[in-house]
């Protein structure tokens, strides 16, 4: 269907509406970035798109009408009750028109509603019921984009299969500064661009593509997860503050590559991805056999150890209760031993025919904690080179943990990846969200390991 009226045809959009034009439905939602929608439109149609703009209501009060209507070529569409564009069931024509809907800028507001189905405008509607490929651009308070809810519905959404490019980090309108930013009209026109034409693009947050999903099939991991348990007496044990969230986001990314994924996760309170095979365990002695038993029968490729082990054990764990006029003496007395080293253990029985990436969170030296952003690197790629040296590991990703957007409980993380084979650490920038920081791993592994086959 490419029958929506084009009137007003700017200079730019006559140019570029030959047959062969993208048709994008750019949905500019009310956030203070709505002000670069115009820009936005200008560089779609450089990239060869035909623009159709929806707006929300809330986004009139940061970007005109007339401005989007001079620079697309066509009317402005907002509202859902317009009895003459209804007439023809309007907003499935557009839904239907779309090549891609682009969602910019794209509030933590319009992701919600998205995520949870509803259709209240004619913006959402038209997310309901278009199969197009969807892009989002979030444009927010850095607060907004970070918290749980945000992040869970990014999460969703690109689980559905849709694709997101930015935010970006920097000066925000509130004063903020930090990730939020919606990322730069040019980038998210080459994005659109890319993901219409199935090419890969470095900013493009996508699931992955076809090609790297299939890199990934057939493929056998075991990816550990959540922290271990070193138990004192029956109902008391130690612990660590992991929630499991990157090595799930791991299994998830890896499973949904088409790879046959175990997951062997401590206590934690997560959602087994769909496709991946779980066994919950509780102790580090326990979830080395659980590696050890999927080791034993079948050629795995790769061992993503992510799981946070506690590292001493009681010797002599009291077998009964400690009562409460026995507890503190009971506890000073006990002897510790240090627990198993799974992946040390793995990697010198395991290696070459398996390959392990480790994992280690890291404090930075006193010296380095100022925001001296080179020195704290320096410091991680050192911890990071010993401990990878030391464990045996192919790879290891190193995090500093104790800041914002990083490390355990966040729904974000950064840091650094060092390959045994040498050569310099990759950065993975951000802080990004977890799942899609699984994904640059997965695709920074199989282009190292196995190119050729799908890695970007
Ligand atoms: N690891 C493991 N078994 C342990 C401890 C850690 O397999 N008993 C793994 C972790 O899963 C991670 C890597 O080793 O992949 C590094 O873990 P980390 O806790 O950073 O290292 P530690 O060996 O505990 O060293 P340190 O506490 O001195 O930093």
């Amino acid at each position: 269907m490419t029958s929506l009226p084009a009137v007003n045809q700017s200079k730019e959009a006559s140019a570029s509406a030959r047959a062969e034009a993208t048709r994008v439905v750019l949905i500019v939602a009310g956030g203070i970035a709505a002000y670069k929608a115009p820009d936005l439109v200008r560089k779609l149609i450089a990239v060869g798109c035909e623009v159709q703009v929806v707006t929300t209501p809330a986004a009139s009060a940061f970007c005109t009408e007339l401005s989007l209507a001079t620079v697309s070529g066509r009317p402005v569409r907002q509202s859902l009750l317009d009895a003459a564009e209804e007439g023809r069931v309007g907003h499935i024509e557009i839904a239907d028109w779309a090549e891609l809907v682009l969602v910019a800028p794209a509030t933590a507001d319009i992701m919600a509603r998205a995520a949870a189905g509803v259709a209240n405008d004619l913006a959402t509607t038209i997310l309901l019921a278009t199969r197009a490929p969807v892009l989002w651009a979030p444009a927010m308070n850095s607060n907004m984009w970070s918290h749980p809810a945000t992040q869970a519905n990014l999460e969703l959404l690109r689980a559905r299969g849709a694709a997101f490019v930015g935010p970006d980090r920097g000066e925000l309108a509130c004063g903020w500064i930090g990730e939020g930013r919606m990322i730069d009209p040019p980038t998210i026109a080459a994005a659109a661009r890319a993901l219409v034409d199935r090419q890969p693009h470095p900013d493009l947050r996508s699931r992955a593509s076809q090609d790297a999903r299939t890199s990934w099939a057939g493929r056998k991991l075991v990816v550990t997860a959540g922290p271990t348990r070193a138990y004192l007496d029956p109902v008391r044990f130690i612990s660590n503050a992991s929630t499991g969230a990157m090595g799930f986001a791991i299994a998830r990314a890896a499973a949904e590559r088409g790879a046959e994924v175990v997951l062997v996760a401590g206590p934690v309170a997560l959602e087994t991805p769909p496709g991946v095979q779980r066994v919950d365990v509780e102790t580090g002695a326990q979830m080395l056999e659980a590696c050890e038993d999927t080791l034993q029968d079948a050629n795995v490729d790769l061992v993503a150890m992510v799981a946070a082990v506690a590292d001493l054990i009681p010797a002599e764990p009291s077998p009964g209760k400690l009562g409460k006029d026995r507890v503190l003496e009971s506890f000073l007395a006990m002897r510790w031993r240090a627990e198993v080293d799974i992946l040390a253990t793995l990697t010198s029985r395991h290696q070459p025919r398996t390959r392990f990436l480790g994992f280690a969170a890291q404090t930075v030296d006193a010296s380095a904690r100022a925001n001296d952003d080179e020195r704290v690197s320096a410091e991680l790629r050192r911890l990071g080179q010993a401990k990878l040296e030391r464990k045996g590991c192919d790879a290891l990703f190193v995090n500093r943990v104790g800041v914002p957007g990083v490390g355990f409980g966040s729904p974000t993380n950064a840091g650094l990846m060092l390959f045994a084979e040498g050569g310099e650490p990759v950065d993975a920038g951000g802080p990004r969200p977890k799942l899609a920081l699984a994904e640059w791993m997965l695709d920074q592994l199989a282009a190292r390991w196995w190119p050729g086959e799908g890695g970007s």
